[in-house]
């Protein structure tokens, strides 16, 4: 079973990918987050910058198009070949308002129907294999009913499943029993999506599930980085957590504004680090810094100094400080 890096828009971006990648090995692949077609047919600098395969190499890179429309999605496939990729994803999970409401993302799974003439037109024409990352539904979860025979039509090269609707967004407890249904009826490959949060939840998920392609993890990694390197085997140490932690701030700090960019995106980073402490206020002091000044001393002291939990403690995920209309 495969163990890879979930796409996450704002945050799993070029530098933080490579950054990891370096430091905490055992990452089968790093999901890009989705790329939005633009109308005019052409990458932004920005676009093609992220796209740039770097150390990692385009094997270990799965990009993913966030699109309701089979023509430009047509066409990021054809990019994405010319740039030498050969896998390309589509979201069909996205839950933010703004998505949904164009009815791309999770919005798709609205209509079957529709979904069906989206794939359909897709599938006879993509250049490259194309991989599908799915929620369960759109309001609940007996629409997975609906879907799983729309999906099973097509040659989807991999289908990764996050087994809540869009409602539920990324909260409370996942419906494994639909993900089990489709690892019993679909004919491809799938890959589990969600709260795997400690190398114990990965070993009972492959238990349950022994012909899984593999399976993502996402705030898991952010709260750990070490989680997969964990999971293989190996071990989290302070030092290379801090080293982490320092070439990212390198990075983000020679190409972005410390206060404008920089303190943001930490402070969403942190916002999942923070629960690795056994210092339960980390994150509310953190939040409190304006500036990157006041931020960075504190953060890079709470990582040398503060006790680190054997698992991050995701109960205390304060749901009200995720944001997803980003
Ligand atoms: C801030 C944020 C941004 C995300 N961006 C993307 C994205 O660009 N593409 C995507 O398929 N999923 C995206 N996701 C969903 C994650 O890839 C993943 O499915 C979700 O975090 C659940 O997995 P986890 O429980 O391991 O975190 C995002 C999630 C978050 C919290």
């Amino acid at each position: 079973m495969t163990l890879d890096f979930a796409p996450m828009e704002g945050i799993t971006s070029r530098d933080l990918r490579e950054v990891h990648a370096a430091c905490f090995p055992g990452v089968d692949r790093y999901w890009l987050p989705f790329l939005s077609p633009a109308a005019s047919h052409q990458l932004t600098p920005r676009q093609r910058r992220d796209l740039e395969p770097g150390p990692l190499g385009r094997d270990r890179l799965v990009p993913q198009v966030l699109t309701r429309d089979p023509e430009d999605f047509l066409w990021a496939a054809s990019a994405l070949g010319e740039l030498g990729y050969r896998e390309i994803n589509l979201n069909l999970g996205c839950p933010s308002g703004t998505v949904v409401g164009k009815g791309k993302g999770a919005g798709m799974l609205r209509s079957p129907e529709k979904l069906d003439r989206f794939l359909e037109a897709v599938f006879s024409a993509a250049p490259l294999a194309v991989s599908v990352k799915t929620r369960i539904g759109l309001e609940a979860p007996a629409e997975w009913e609906g879907l799983l025979p729309v999906f099973a039509r097509y040659p989807i090269r991999e289908l990764c499943v996050h087994p809540r609707t869009r409602r539920e967004m990324y909260r409370g407890r996942v419906h494994f029993g639909a993900f089990a249904e489709a690892a019993a009826r679909l004919p491809f490959p799938l890959r589990y999506n969600g709260n795997l949060f400690t190398p114990a939840a990965v070993q009972r998920l492959e238990a349950s599930c022994p012909g899984l392609s593999g399976a993502m993890l996402g705030r898991g990694l952010l709260a750990d980085p070490a989680l997969i390197t964990r999971c293989k085997g190996g071990v989290r140490d302070r030092e290379t957590l801090i080293a982490f932690h320092e070439e990212l701030a390198a990075r983000y700090l020679a190409a972005m504004h410390p206060d404008g960019a920089v303190l943001p995106k930490f402070k969403e980073l942190w916002m999942y680090l923070s629960l690795l402490l056994a210092e339960e206020r980390a994150w509310k002091r953190l939040r409190k810094c304006a500036r990157w000044a006041e931020f960075h001393p504190l953060a890079l002291g709470l990582l040398r100094d503060a006790e680190l939990l054997p698992e991050a403690e995701f109960s205390r995920l304060d749901q009200s400080d995720v944001q997803f209309d980003q």
